[in-house]
Order: structure tokens, then sequence, then C-alpha cells
């Protein structure tokens, strides 16, 4: 990477920067994601977060540590779960490896390798009685004892050390109010951690990278509602399933969006979050792409979108201050409430033109930004009664065409575009009928 290359990637992750610090993200770490070589990166990543003013809290999993010091461990299935019966004996021995694993995440978490975000970073990392428990009792028959579930989350104290700022480690045990251990699902703990704490992530570490169709192809984003679907058509593995279950959940009960992303893949949880399209799997509630009304706080966005591409000469310049009058013939497309592209519309007699169309170039040939943009313009245009809607383009003829526009001519253009039609530009006339 070059010194040019390196600031600009570097600008690319300021918006991203700005809008994660202060949030709350719950991490959950699986018990195959601690047996991975990736596992330092991925703590050097977190720490990273943390550094940034993320608040983080981090709930690991024990299910293959557990399974090597209990090899005879009794299992049984419940809607298609998979828990371990958990006797007094066996209790003891998870507590044990817990603390063994959280000792080795702390240390983790100490070492301060220069080079690393963590040299002289000194991160306080906390664990506690913040999760009460209770038995989930017998289920088709089989009594698990001290197999349990999330009874409360301590969420006012969760957020005092957060505010720390320290990071919270939480292990998949609890407690019941009488003292006694039980034995949690990692999964169960970071839903429920997340929605207590309405966390504006719940992160889930997976050996896949994401939730990718048959013949490779990543589902980037789904919600809720479009959960079953997207399963039947990925077909993932039982893990990949349970968490992306988890993250629907956590996003029904509150969550602003929920993220599978690889613990295998160096640098996975990085690029997902300060990267346009990322490259895990989102869940949100909403659809992430949104067009709006531009609104005047959208001006500074539309500026820097649009600004080099009126220097190459693709756009016509229009002065901010021009702009900034004009906020109200704008459209604006946002991914993740981030503004990616833009639209205006002039009207003029019984046709209106479509000017000023611009996609942020991290977002172009993507998911369609243009051609929603172009929709929602159409959509109003047809509101208000206008017969037509053309643009002028000297770079996207092409991209007109293929949206249902036709070539025509200056003198196809209403009587007072053509009086101030630029000859010397030159730019092509593309008309779409309305209706
Ligand atoms: C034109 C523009 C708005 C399209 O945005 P977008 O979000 O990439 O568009 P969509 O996702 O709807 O469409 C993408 C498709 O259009 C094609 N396309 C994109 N720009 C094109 C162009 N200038 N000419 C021809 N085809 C183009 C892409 O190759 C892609 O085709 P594919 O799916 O077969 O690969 C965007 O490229 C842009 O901002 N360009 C610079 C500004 C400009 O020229 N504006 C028009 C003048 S008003």
């Amino acid at each position: 990477m070059n010194t040019q290359d390196y600031a600009r990637w570097f600008r690319a992750t300021t918006p991203y920067i700005s809008t994660h610090r202060r949030q709350t993200f719950v991490v959950l770490l699986p018990g195959e994601a601690l047996a991975h070589g990736n596992l330092t990166n991925i703590v050097n990543d977190l720490a990273l977060l943390h550094v940034l003013g993320v608040r983080l809290v981090v709930v690991h999993g024990a299910r293959p540590q557990i399974n090597a010091a209990l090899p005879e461990s009794r299992l049984g299935t419940h809607k298609g779960v998979s828990r371990r019966v958990t006797d007094a004996e066996a209790i003891g021995v998870i507590a044990g490896v817990c603390g063994q694993l959280r000792s080795e995440l702390e240390a983790l978490f100490s070492t301060g390798v220069p080079s690393s975000p963590l040299h002289n970073a000194e991160i306080q990392v906390v664990s506690g009685n913040f999760v009460t428990a209770k038995p989930i009792g017998v289920l088709d028959g089989i009594d698990y004892q001290l197999t349990g579930q999330p009874r409360r989350i301590r969420a006012d104290r969760i957020h005092k050390m957060l505010d720390g700022p320290a990071i919270v480690l939480l292990p998949p045990l609890g407690f019941s109010p009488s003292g006694q251990a039980f034995n949690l699902a990692a999964d169960d703990v970071a839903e429920q951690v997340a929605v207590q704490l309405q966390a504006a992530k719940l992160i889930a570490f997976d050996a896949a990278p994401c939730l990718a169709h048959g013949d490779g192809r990543r589902l980037s984003h789904l919600t809720p509602a479009g959960l079953d679907a997207a399963l039947a058509a990925a077909s993932p593995g039982p893990a990949t399933k349970q968490h992306l279950a988890m993250l629907a959940r956590a996003v029904r009960g509150g969550v602003a969006s929920g993220q599978l992303v690889s613990h295998q893949d160096d640098g996975a949880l990085l690029a997902e979050l300060f990267t346009a399209d990322g490259v895990g799997t989102q869940v949100t509630e909403d659809d992430r792409h949104l067009v709006r009304q531009a609104e005047p706080r959208d001006v500074a966005d539309i500026v820097a979108m649009i600004r080099p591409l009126e220097e190459s000469g693709v756009l016509v310049k229009r002065p901010r201050d021009l702009l900034e009058r004009e906020i109200g013939r704008f459209l604006v497309a946002e991914v993740d409430g981030f503004v990616v592209g833009c639209c205006a519309l002039y009207p003029a007699g019984i046709s209106v033109e479509l000017a000023c169309v611009a996609v942020h170039p991290a977002h172009r040939n993507g998911v369609g930004t243009g051609a929603r943009l172009l929709a929602a313009a159409e959509t109003a245009a047809g509101k208000k009664g206008y017969d037509s809607i053309f643009a002028l383009t000297t770079q996207a003829k092409d991209w007109f065409v293929e949206n249902g526009f036709k070539e025509a001519s200056a003198n196809d253009l209403p009587a007072p575009k053509q009086a101030i039609y630029n000859y010397q530009r030159n730019a092509k006339v593309l008309i779409k009928t309305l209706h």
C-alpha cells in the first residue's frame, strides 16, 4: 500500500469510527474460536475497538473444551438444540474449565506486544456475578439438572463497568440466588445480555465467514422475518444456523443489528465493521437501504460525494449555498445511516429534470443504489403529476437506457430547458415517460 492508498483507506474508516464510538457491542466468542490459531488477532481487534471507544462485553463459550474435560457426559436434544446434562460433579469441572479460559483471555488482553493495539493500552478486563441463572429443568423427559438459562442480567452493573472503561468478560456460567452455579449456553448469555443492555450490536464469531448460497454468493444482509427463507436457501451448518437464529431473536428484542463474522479469517471483524459492504452477514429489522427526502444535515455528505464528480466534469458545478437552498429538491440513499447516493428533481413545465444523480464510489455496481434512487425519483415525479422525467448526462447514457430511458435530442427538451441547453457540454438527453 503506498502513502496515498493508506491515507485514502484511513479516511474511509473515519465515519465508522465516529459511529461506533460509545456504542455497546456484545461479542460472542464460542469455544471453537478460543481454540483457533486466529484468537490472538481477534483479541487484538477487540482491544482496538475498545481503544476507539466501543463499549465491549465479551461472552465466551467453552463447549469443545468442556467436551474434552467431560468426554462421558450425556447430551439431550430439545427443539433441535443439544444441551449437556450437568450433574453436581460436572459443574465443578465446568467451572474449572471456564476459569482456565477466562485467565487465558485475560492474559491475552494484557500482553503489551509493541505494534499491537494492546501496547501501552492497559486494558482493564472485569468478570463478575452479572448473570443470575435458573435451571432449564426437565425437557422431553430428560432432567438437565445444573444446566441452566439466564434468569436476570445485572445491566446496571455491567454499564458501570463499561463506563470504567473496562471490557466485561462473561463466562457461560450463572449463579442462582442461593449460590448454586449453573452451566449456561454462551449463545443464551450473549443474546440476553445484548437485549438487556439494548446493545447497538451483537456480534457472533463463527467458523463460517458469512451465510452463503450454494454457489458461494454471500448473503450480506437479512431481516429476522427473512431468516427461515435464507436458511432454506443457504443450508448452513448447525452452529451457523444457531448463531443466526440468536442474532435474529436479539434484533427482535431491540438490538440494533446482529453480525456474523469468521473467527478463522484474520481481520474479518474489522472488515465487517469498517467497510461499506462488510464481509460477513448482518441481521437488522429494517431494510438497510433507504431512499428519503434530503434534509439540511445531509448537505455536507452530498457535497463530499459530488465534488470529485464536479471537478472531473461528470456533474455540473453547484455551489454549496445553492445546494443548501435547494436541499428540498434532493433525495438521498442511505445504507446503515450513511448517505451513499443522491439525486435532485427540477420541474420544467409538464416534465421534470432528474439531475445530480450520484452514488458513492464504494457503493456503486453493488446492490442497485442508483436504481433505487431512480425508482424513488420517478415515484415522486409521478405523484406530482409530471408526464415525463428527463436527464442530461455525459457519462451514464447506457445506465439510463438500461433503466427504461430513451435517448432523445435537445429539441425534445421542454422549451425553457432548451433555451439554456449547453451545446458545449454536449450532454446526451434521456427521457422516460411516466405513468
Ligand atoms: C450512474 C450511477 C449513479 C449508477 O449507480 P449504481 O448504484 O452503480 O447503479 P446500479 O447499481 O443501479 O446499476 C449498476 C449497473 O449499472 C452499470 N453502470 C454503472 N454506471 C454506469 C455508467 N456510467 N454507464 C453505463 N453503465 C453503468 C454497472 O456496470 C452495473 O451493471 P451490472 O450490474 O451489469 O454490472 C453511478 O455510477 C454514479 O454515481 N456515476 C457517476 C455520476 C454520474 O455519471 N451520474 C449521472 C449523471 S446525472
